[in-house]
């Protein structure tokens, strides 16, 4: 899939700026999770391990694959956005946001999925998603972290309200 391709392209600058970028990453996850939660002392339950309420999506065994396949390539998109912004290459970070993240994204994406599988709640927390990813490479011009990382902020919101939403079993 040539949405893929931008990614190998940077594994060897990676290599060289993957702890600047991680730390980048750190610090946008970390500036999500004091937004998000301001009681950041205090424990949250993780609904991961306790009371698990998520809804769970049945999936075919392919679709689950391919579901998995797109998110992890999300999280990779993240990592090589904050890449683009550490490197201060900001025509970069916001293509890749319109293109990996954005709308396009979703109708690639759908076109592999029977979007049948998906309960319209889903629907509607991958669409504000994707809005969020617009709103990013909107701002992404403006070269304001002040008003970048708020931006980001809200796409990681995003991924983390789905996945407190929602759990996917698939056919082995
Ligand atoms: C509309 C819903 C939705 C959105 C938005 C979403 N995800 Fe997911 N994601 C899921 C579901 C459902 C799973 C499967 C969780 C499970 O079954 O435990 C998942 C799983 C994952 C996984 C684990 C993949 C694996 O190998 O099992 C990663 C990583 C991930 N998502 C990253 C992201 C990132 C990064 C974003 C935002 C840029 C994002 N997701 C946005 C629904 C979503």
């Amino acid at each position: 899939m040539s949405l893929v391709l931008p990614l190998p392209l940077y594994r060897e600058k990676q290599a060289l700026l993957g702890r600047v970028a991680l730390g980048a990453l750190c610090l946008v996850l970390s500036t999500g999770c004091s937004k998000a939660y301001p009681f950041h002392g205090e424990q949250r339950p993780n609904p991961y391990l306790t009371s698990d309420t998520r809804h769970s999506i049945q999936l075919s065994s392919p679709a689950g694959k391919e579901h998995r396949a797109v998110m992890l390539q999300h999280l990779e998109s993240i990592q090589v956005i904050v890449n683009a912004l550490v490197e201060e290459d900001y025509e970069l970070a916001k293509g890749l946001t319109e293109s990996h993240l954005g709308f396009f994204m979703h109708r690639q994406a759908m076109a592999q999925q029977q979007p049948e599988n998906f309960p319209p709640a889903y629907h509607d927390l991958a669409m504000a998603h994707h809005a969020a990813a617009e709103e990013l490479a909107r701002i992404i011009p403006t070269k304001d972290l002040k008003q970048i990382l708020p931006q980001f902020n809200n796409v990681m919101k995003a991924c983390v309200a789905c996945h407190l939403e929602f759990k996917v079993k698939s056919g082995s």
